[in-house]
């Protein structure tokens, strides 16, 4: 992917809505040298996600919005994220959908991370669902955002194998654990093609 820009690294948001454990991996990877972005901006559609601690600890400027009214919300989401040269956006565990116009408006420069392997458990309680379907294997994907929900273009995924006696905690924690890895390397592979 090539994106038209002045900067050494693609200036990248991230879009929380919790505990933001995959922003601290994202954050982590793009000090990296090798990394193709860099972490200017958090967003939270909740003004008490854990998260947001990240924002303080590495200095990065942060917006909450509630997206209550959620065309206003994206239209001054829209222009601070142009007023800050944001080329790239990365969800991560945020819990708001956002409309096609805003989609459209960042063309293909918005990732999501979703808990399965998808196109198998679109929504939420993945991991639940999963389980009570006795599922063998489960999973992450890093995707395209497109205006339909968890239905764009898939970039990377990672299967997990679901052991005899998990439950919902030790599943949850299981694939957190990949998802940390797998959007440094879903951002690696875009880059490279
Ligand atoms: C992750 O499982 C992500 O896939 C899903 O929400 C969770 C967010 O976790 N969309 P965190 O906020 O990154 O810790």
């Amino acid at each position: 992917m090539v994106l038209s820009t002045g900067y050494s690294k693609i200036r990248t948001a991230v879009f929380i809505s919790g505990s933001g454990t995959n922003l601290n991996s994202l954050i982590k990877f793009s000090k990296n040298i090798k990394s193709p972005i860099s972490i200017k901006f958090i967003v939270s559609s909740n003004p008490k996600a854990k998260g947001l601690n990240y924002a303080k600890k590495y200095k990065i400027k942060k917006k909450v919005l509630n997206f209550k009214n959620k065309n206003v919300s994206e239209k001054n989401l829209l222009s601070i994220l142009k007023i800050n040269n944001i080329e790239m956006i990365c969800l991560a565990g945020f819990m708001k959908i956002l409309s096609k116009n805003f989609i459209e408006k960042f063309g293909g420069k918005i990732l999501n991370i979703h808990p399965s392997l998808l196109p198998k458990y679109k929504g939420l309680n993945t991991h639940q669902r999963a389980l009570n379907n006795r599922e063998k294997y489960t999973g992450c994907t890093v995707h395209f955002v497109n205006s339909r929900l968890d239905s764009g273009k898939i970039i990377l995924q990672k299967k997990i194998k679901i052991s005899k006696n998990e439950n919902l905690a030790s599943l949850t924690k299981k694939v957190l654990i990949q998802e940390h890895k797998l959007y440094p390397k879903a951002i690696l592979k875009i880059f490279s093609l």
